[in-house]
């Protein structure tokens, strides 16, 4: 069966097609990233606005770019949450419009078991069981995944998401919005061990996080740098390497915790945060070590995109997770939706 998916939670418009054999067959994605800069953050309502703009001219890309049409299409997915209000229901309303239209059942999907699975759309595929760390703009978690739709919360932040850390202080050292890539492009100039910079909850007995303090901490170096009349260029990327590398080890020994407290071998990370190469080195080299493995998503698939959401469709689809009749069409979108309640 194909899949059309539709992602568009926050500020990326997403549309997919996936096979639920064959896998992905194609992807279009439209990010409003250059929109939002100008104001440093995301604008609910101009999101909103942008996806309506966006969703019909990349739905008929991506049709064209897998060599189908809407008569090939046998179910329509989209992201019912968590994300922005008024974002949500613009890709649900489109996806559950078009499904009434062709009497085809519509799937809401979990923003975060799109990120989740995502992984799987790579080589090698990860096999069930793995701990997934999820590392989002908005979420930081590790959860157990033993299969399509059992997933338990081992651990989350108490406070900021691991992306929002990246993106406070990219924003603090003048770098814009969103600052996770910035921060990390400056970085690679950086000494990471410059500044001395705290690693919260590092050796807490269990698997939260806290990035708060990280921020707090930066702030402090920062408002140094400014009283001081020789600041340089790579002062600048010294803290953005110290900021980065604290973020990158607490991540690595929640991850590892995880694994020994789980007894699992397999570490799939997703969420735009995966996309950081520090991340990606510093997991493979110390996954390694202890005999055990770690996956990502491709990079173009790390951050909201259509493509998990069709993904995760078609994988609720194949096991029988998914009701395909009788469908009223009537729809909700949920703001905030705990993982566990799916
Ligand atoms: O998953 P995502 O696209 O959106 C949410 O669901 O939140 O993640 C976006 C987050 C942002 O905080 C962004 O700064 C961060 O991922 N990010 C990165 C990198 N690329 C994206 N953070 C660090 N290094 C990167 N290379
Ligand atoms: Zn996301």
């Amino acid at each position: 069966m194909i899949i059309l998916g539709f992602e568009s939670s926050c500020d990326e418009t997403g549309v997919a097609a996936v096979c639920s054999d064959k896998g992905l067959l194609a992807h279009s994605l439209h990010t409003q990233v250059a929109m939002h800069a100008h104001y440093g953050g995301v604008v609910p309502e101009l999101a909103s606005r942008d996806h309506v703009r966006r969703v019909i001219p990349l739905t008929r890309q991506v049709l064209s770019q897998a060599g189908i049409s809407l008569s090939d299409v046998g179910a329509i997915a989209y992201t019912a949450g968590p994300g922005l209000a008024g974002a949500l229901l613009v890709g649900a309303s489109v996806a559950q419009a078009i499904a009434w239209s062709l009497e085809l059942p519509a799937i809401p999907i979990h923003h975060l078991e799109g990120h989740l699975l995502s992984p799987r759309m790579a080589l090698p595929c990860p096999e069930f069981p793995f701990v997934a760390l999820l590392v989002s703009g908005g979420h930081t978690q590790l959860m157990r995944v033993d299969d399509v739709g059992q997933y338990e919360l081992l651990g989350e932040t108490l406070d900021d998401a691991a992306g929002e850390a990246f993106d406070k202080t990219a924003k603090l050292l003048g770098l814009g919005y969103p600052g996770g890539p910035a921060l990390a492009k400056l970085a690679e100039r950086g000494d990471p061990k410059k500044f001395d910079l705290p690693r919260p909850m590092l050796h807490s007995p269990n698997l939260d996080f806290s990035f708060s303090g990280l921020k707090t901490a930066v702030m402090i170096q920062q408002k140094k740098m400014l009283e001081n009349p020789d600041i340089n260029g790579n002062i600048l990327a010294d803290l953005a390497a110290s900021t980065q590398d604290a973020i990158v080890e607490v991540l690595v020994a929640k991850s590892i915790a995880a694994l020994k407290q789980t007894g699992l071998k397999r570490l799939v990370v997703a969420g735009g945060v995966g996309a950081n190469q520090s991340l990606r080195q510093r997991l493979l080299s110390r996954l390694k070590r202890i005999g055990a493995g770690a996956y990502f998503p491709p990079l173009d698939l790390c951050t909201d995109n259509g493509a998990m959401i069709a993904y995760a469709a078609a994988q609720r689809v194949n096991r029988g997770l998914v009701d395909l009749t009788g469908q009223d069409h009537g729809f909700n979108v949920m703001p905030r939706w705990p993982l566990s309640q799916i």
